[in-house]
């Protein structure tokens, strides 16, 4: 599995699957989450309703998946990230985005979606210190052992993030 590190636009990876730092109602929201909305269409906002239909709100650490509507990925996978709640419960919120990442995985490899982007999930609106969710990010990914998944793209909107994965990828 190849990873690799890209400064940009997560909306314009022409991958099989980018992921959504969502929230639980996947109704959108501002971020990563209002980006992919706006630059893929309403069709990601339907098909998101009609799991919210189906099944209820998105879990922390859970994930779900919907057409990418007119982004160049074929698909979105939607994950919602824990809240940073000032370290108080650091243990339980590391867990929960390590699961964000491995749970997305294992939602591409069932939909046999061969290369995948990740934001830095939970480390904008969601206020988790960076340098903590880019170990779990990187670990996470490491750890991972699959059959099929090609590739694993990290996209840096922010200069601080690309600088932190660039240390830690050396
Ligand atoms: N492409 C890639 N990364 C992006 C983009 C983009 N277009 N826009 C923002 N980011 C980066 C941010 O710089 C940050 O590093 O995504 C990372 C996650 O930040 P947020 O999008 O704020 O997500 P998060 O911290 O997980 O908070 C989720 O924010 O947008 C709402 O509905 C969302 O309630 C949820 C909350």
């Amino acid at each position: 599995m190849k990873i690799t590190l890209i400064k940009g636009d997560i909306t314009k990876i022409k991958v099989d699957v980018v992921v959504n730092a969502a929230n639980s109602s996947l109704l959108g929201g501002g971020g990563v989450d209002g980006a992919i909305h706006r630059a893929g269409g309403p069709m990601i906002l339907h098909e998101c309703q009609d799991i919210r239909n189906r099944q209820g709100k998105c879990k922390t650490g859970e994930a779900v998946i919907t057409t990418a509507g007119n982004l160049p990925a074929k698909k979105v996978i939607h994950t919602v990230g824990p809240v940073y709640n000032d370290g108080n419960r650091l243990e339980k919120e590391k867990q929960l985005l390590a699961d964000c990442y491995s749970n997305s995985l294992k939602l591409a490899e069932a939909n046999d979606l061969k290369t995948i982007a990740f934001p830095n999930i939970s480390t904008g609106i969601y206020r988790f210190p960076k340098s903590i969710a880019a170990d779990i990010e990187i670990e996470s990914v490491l750890n991972y052992k699959s059959e099929t998944i090609e590739e694993v793209i990290f996209v840096c909107f922010d200069d601080e993030n690309y600088q932190l994965y660039k240390e830690k990828l050396k």
